[in-house]
């Protein structure tokens, strides 16, 4: 479907519009079948409460700044750009190489970029993604950086307990950016809304205990496994249909376009079931939402990128259709956005 620009688009002097898109994904695939070898799980459990049937796990040589650098070469090389280009890197984890440096500041050098090209790690777990774009969009249409890389990356094979069959069977490995830029027209890939929030009131239902400052790494806390994932899977899932659904809402009605108006949803890739609810809500049918999930499990701040980059490249998504990104994770931080492609 293809339709003229709303007259947001026509008000707004400048906007910000994705360029490019990239991706990167290990090679190892650890199917549910795979993962019953070790844990007291099946197959049939995994699909049917969550929709995944394999992750991707990175290799051990392979560091976080290794796929968010290849995702974002494939990005920049999709908008016809280089490292130099950059006026701002924002690299979206909860699984940074280290501590610190930012990763960001390790993908900066790797692709060249220039000094005065800012770079930082935002950490807003699953969320990342979609506040990375909000921050990117701000900075170019205030004019204070014309070419903005945003990626989403994550190595949650690292920290999940691969002996907690409620969280490891969720998670997997990838990386996927997106290159943003000025444009003062319609043209294909503007942002017409970004909408953020976070109920810090259930920041205890995704965390990761020990390894910061109120209970730094020691011999006890490695031996009790506080470095891991820990979820209460029931009370995300609750917070995600209510607050997905809300932020999709306030990000719509931003953009000044209802759900009819919506050709695909590309959302955070974490269970079939809320999405499934959440659509149901807005009122989109189930088969406008981009789901590869059952593929490549929940790589939280890479998940919505990833999928992004393998609807464009595969010709699933066309010039012209609007797209709804959404997410929500740890924090609980969400976030959505409407594109016009
Ligand atoms: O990226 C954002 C963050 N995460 C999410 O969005 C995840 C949100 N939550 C969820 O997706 C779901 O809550 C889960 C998929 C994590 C769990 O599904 P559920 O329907 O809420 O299951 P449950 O936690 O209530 O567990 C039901 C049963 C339990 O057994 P009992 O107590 O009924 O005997 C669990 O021990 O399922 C058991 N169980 C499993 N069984 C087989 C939990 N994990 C597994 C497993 N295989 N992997």
């Amino acid at each position: 479907m293809t339709t003229p620009p709303t007259s947001l688009e026509r008000n707004a002097p400048r906007g910000a519009r994705i360029v490019g898109t990239g991706s990167d994904l290990p090679e190892e695939i650890r199917t549910n079948h795979d993962l019953t070898r070790t844990l007291d799980t099946s197959d049939e459990w995994i699909r049917s409460r969550t929709g995944i049937g394999a992750r991707r796990i990175a290799g051990k040589g392979d560091k976080t700044s290794d796929m968010a650098r290849r995702a974002a070469q494939r990005a920049l090389e999709s908008a016809g750009l280089t490292g130099r280009d950059l006026d701002m890197i924002v690299v979206a984890t909860v699984t940074p190489d280290r501590p610190l440096p930012s990763t960001a500041s390790l993908v900066h050098h790797q692709l060249g970029a220039r000094i005065d090209c800012a770079a930082f790690d935002l950490a807003a777990a699953c969320g990342g993604f979609c506040y990375g774009l909000s921050l990117a969009r701000a900075q170019i249409e205030s004019g204070m950086a014309r070419h903005v890389l945003v990626v989403g990356v994550e190595l949650l094979s690292r920290i999940v307990d691969w002996t907690d069959r409620g969280t490891c069977v969720l998670f997997g490995d990838g990386a996927g950016a997106v290159v943003l830029g000025p444009t003062e027209s319609s043209a294909g890939g503007r942002l017409l809304s970004t909408a953020l929030g976070v109920d810090g009131s259930l920041t205890e239902s995704l965390t990761v205990l020990a390894g910061g400052s109120e209970e730094p790494t020691s011999a006890e806390t490695v031996a009790s496994g506080r470095h891991y994932v820990k979820m209460n899977g029931q009370e995300v899932f609750k917070a995600a249909v209510r607050y997905l659904s809300e932020v999709s809402a306030r990000a719509l009605e931003q953009a000044g376009i209802t759900a009819d108006g919506i050709d695909w949803v590309v959302p955070h890739q974490a269970n079939s079931r809320i999405l499934e609810a959440v659509a149901s809500r807005l009122g989109i049918p189930n088969e406008r939402m981009f789901l590869n999930l059952e593929r490549y499990g929940n790589t939280s701040s890479a998940s919505i990128p990833i999928a992004l980059d393998e609807a464009v490249r595969s010709g699933v998504i066309r010039p012209g259709q609007h797209l709804l990104f959404c997410a929500l994770g740890a924090g609980v931080a969400f976030g959505a956005a409407v594109v016009r492609w």
